[in-house]
């Protein structure tokens, strides 16, 4: 960067993405947007703080809520101003003015916005409005036809909240002519220091939809963490499914082994759209629940026991094997590879990603409510991988979060195993191959 602070000359470098500030004096709004470090700050600052020694200008610095000029980019300008060498500016308390030209920065929070407080913009020449995703409508309604200077412009800096913050509805949605928008992330920023980029790129790797919204700039999917909503579960439970009279569809059931002391070992039922009968009972060890599984195979006769084998199912699994229950009992490993690799990372994300797509599926489903059911199923909140895979809050999170597991929500999503199930392992009589692909028949 060169900078050279000689006579009245300073040569000042400006990212090149910022160029636009300078550039398009036929554009009234300049919309900059991105996430965490993008510059926009720095950027912003610069180009006011040359503007300003280049002839007389009035800048407004304004922002929703400013307690105190401490909230506000008055420091910045300062340390930019210092860091530049521009010894033509002088910092009072509520504002920064320039003794060569006449130009003066003021600064002002919005919330408040009374007559007067507002009248005091009208000359402004550029107003810059921070953290723009915290504008609220109204503000933005009196502000907007306040800087009414001919040639008078109005730049933004933002990381986007929500779809519908009101400033981006107003110029972004569908913007004018006389708008300009330039996203702006911290890939952009050549400055951008290295620890932050660290950080952002764990971020990424762990959380790719938090890592959307604070430094990629995506707004947050409103209400959209939770995989399983209320809503959903509340529908199934007021709603009652007959069974089939015309296809009879295959019994399946899920198993959910208790891991450590405190969990249960859940057991979920499952015909077509209707689960029933979902029961939890502790203190089993690894034989007596593997006779409570011999008796449901007699007694119910059912086409698959899915049975979760992370923990100490799997000694359930070997002594049913044992016993020749091979072709009904299938072991279901939550962290292996997924069937449908292309939609989710693992087994786990897979089944309770089928779970939500029957709850919500456009023919009616039934729960029978049980202990802990809906707190289950709206535990998990969704994520995203780098291949916008769904992947599900780690159990260890949810456990610490809840105080428990999500045993009865697991037993469920287990019966979820397969997608389809073919007849010939049906234990009623059914012609048709595959059932109906948006039932998971199951
Ligand atoms: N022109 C520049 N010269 C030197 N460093 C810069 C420059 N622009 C940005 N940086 C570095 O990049 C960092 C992020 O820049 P800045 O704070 O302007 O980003 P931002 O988009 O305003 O981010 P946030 O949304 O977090 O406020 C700064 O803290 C600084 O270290
Ligand atoms: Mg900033």
């Amino acid at each position: 960067m060169a900078k050279k602070v000689k006579e009245e000359k300073i040569r000042v470098e400006i990212q090149e993405q910022y160029a636009p500030l300078f550039n398009m004096p036929e554009v009234r709004y300049k919309l900059y947007y991105g996430g965490r470090a993008g510059g926009k700050s720095y950027g912003f600052g610069d180009a006011l703080l040359v503007l300003g020694r280049q002839g007389k200008i009035l800048i407004a610095c304004v922002r929703e809520v400013q307690n105190s000029i401490k909230d506000s980019v008055y420091k910045l300008l300062k340390d930019r101003a210092e860091y530049w060498g521009f010894d033509d500016y002088r910092f009072y308390e509520d504002r920064i003015e320039n003794i060569e030209t006449g130009s003066r920065f003021i600064f002002k929070g919005l919330q408040d916005n009374n007559a007067q407080n507002i009248k005091s913009l009208e000359g402004v020449d550029i107003c810059w409005i921070e953290e723009g995703q915290s504008i609220s409508k109204k503000s933005w309604e009196i502000l907007d036809p306040t800087i009414r200077k001919p040639g008078a412009q109005i730049w933004i800096s933002m990381n986007r909240e929500l779809e519908n913050d009101p400033i981006w509805v107003a110029l972004a949605k569908n913007p004018h002519e006389d708008t300009f928008i330039q996203k702006v992330n911290y890939t952009d920023n050549i400055y951008c220091p290295p620890e932050m980029k660290k950080i952002a790129e764990r971020v990424k790797e762990e959380d790719y939809e938090q890592w959307l919204h604070v430094w990629a700039g995506e707004p947050v999917q409103e209400g959209d963490t939770k995989l399983i909503g209320y809503k959903e579960i509340y529908k199934a439970l007021e709603t009652h499914v007959e069974n089939s009279v015309s296809v009879d569809l295959p019994l399946i059931i899920g198993v959910d082994v208790a891991r450590f002391g405190d969990d249960k070992t859940a057991v979920a039922r499952r015909i077509g759209r209707r689960a029933f009968r979902i029961r939890t009972c502790s203190k089993m060890n690894l034989v007596e629940t593997a006779n409570m599984i011999v008796n449901i195979i007699h007694e119910e006769k059912p086409a698959r026991v899915n049975i979760d084998v992370g923990g100490v199912g799997a000694g359930v699994v070997d002594i049913l094997l044992d016993r020749g229950y091979g072709s009904i009992v299938r072991p279901v490993n939550f962290g292996e590879a997924a069937q449908e690799s292309e939609r989710y990372c693992n087994r786990r994300a897979e089944m309770w990603g089928r779970l939500k797509e029957w709850l919500t599926s456009e023919l009616p489903v039934s729960l029978v409510d049980c202990e802990g059911l809906s707190e289950d199923l709206t535990a998990p909140n969704k994520k995203y991988d780098s291949l916008g895979r769904l992947l599900l809050e780690k159990k260890e999170e949810i456990k610490k979060r809840l105080g428990r597991s999500t045993d009865v929500g697991d037993a469920l999503a287990l019966t979820f195993a397969e997608k389809f199930y073919p007849s010939n392992l049906n234990v009623f009589n059914n012609d048709a191959d595959f059932v109906d692909d948006n039932v998971y028949t199951g």
